[in-house]
């Protein structure tokens, strides 16, 4: 028997940067997160976050969005290829396309995300300058389980980050992205620990 062979297993799918996969990756090697990580997956070829996963030698598949001819054809794409991996878990960070119900229904209570705000508080985008605007004391991310509706859904923890007097949105953004980074995967240690009936 491996190492890996009864640790669950968990899908990341990015967009962009991936530090939150990172944190994800860097949890994992210095063993405080016991998953194994079977792909990542992008929808831009141009990802950075697919450089890092192939630099740490983790499966990565892109499916550009732009290949097909509606949102349902691609996420019908993503799920088959996420499905070969059966993944406990389908760990959203940094994807930045809005998933059809279909999709979300097929992983529902596995699929889950990280969100720069306390939600319920600033759903979409701009959650920094938003909340700057709002003049919140406190700001933060959270990861919730993902329903068909945006940004909503049962969180499964908070970070809490105060909001400075005359805080720019670079600095408050940087402020809640260290947060996020050990939030993700407590989060996932959370979920995968204590799994919901
Ligand atoms: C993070 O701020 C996350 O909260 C949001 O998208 C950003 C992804 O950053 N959903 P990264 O790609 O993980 O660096």
């Amino acid at each position: 028997m491996t190492e890996t062979t009864n640790k669950p297993t968990i899908v990341i799918i990015i967009s962009g940067r991936g530090s939150n996969m990172v944190s994800i990756l860097d949890a994992i090697n210095v063993g405080e997160l016991a998953v194994t990580v079977a792909a990542v997956i992008s929808n831009r070829a141009d990802a950075a976050g697919i450089q890092l996963a192939q630099q740490a030698n983790i499966p990565t598949t892109v499916i550009d969005h732009e290949a097909f001819a509606s949102r349902e054809l691609f996420d019908q794409a993503m799920l088959k290829e996420i499905d070969k991996y059966s993944p406990h878990l389908v760990v959203l960070a940094g994807f930045m396309r809005i998933l059809t119900k279909e999709f979300v229904d097929h992983f529902a209570g596995k699929l889950i995300n990280i969100h720069p705000s306390l939600l319920p508080k600033f759903k979409g985008l701009n959650t920094h300058q938003r909340a700057i605007d709002a003049g919140e004391k406190e700001h933060g991310a959270s990861v919730h389980i993902v329903t068909p509706e945006l940004d909503d859904g049962t969180v499964v923890l908070q970070a809490h980050v105060a909001v400075l007097k005359n805080d720019t949105v670079e600095a408050l953004a940087a402020r809640v992205l260290e947060q996020e980074h050990k939030l993700y995967p407590a989060a996932i240690k959370k979920l995968i620990e204590e799994p919901k009936e």
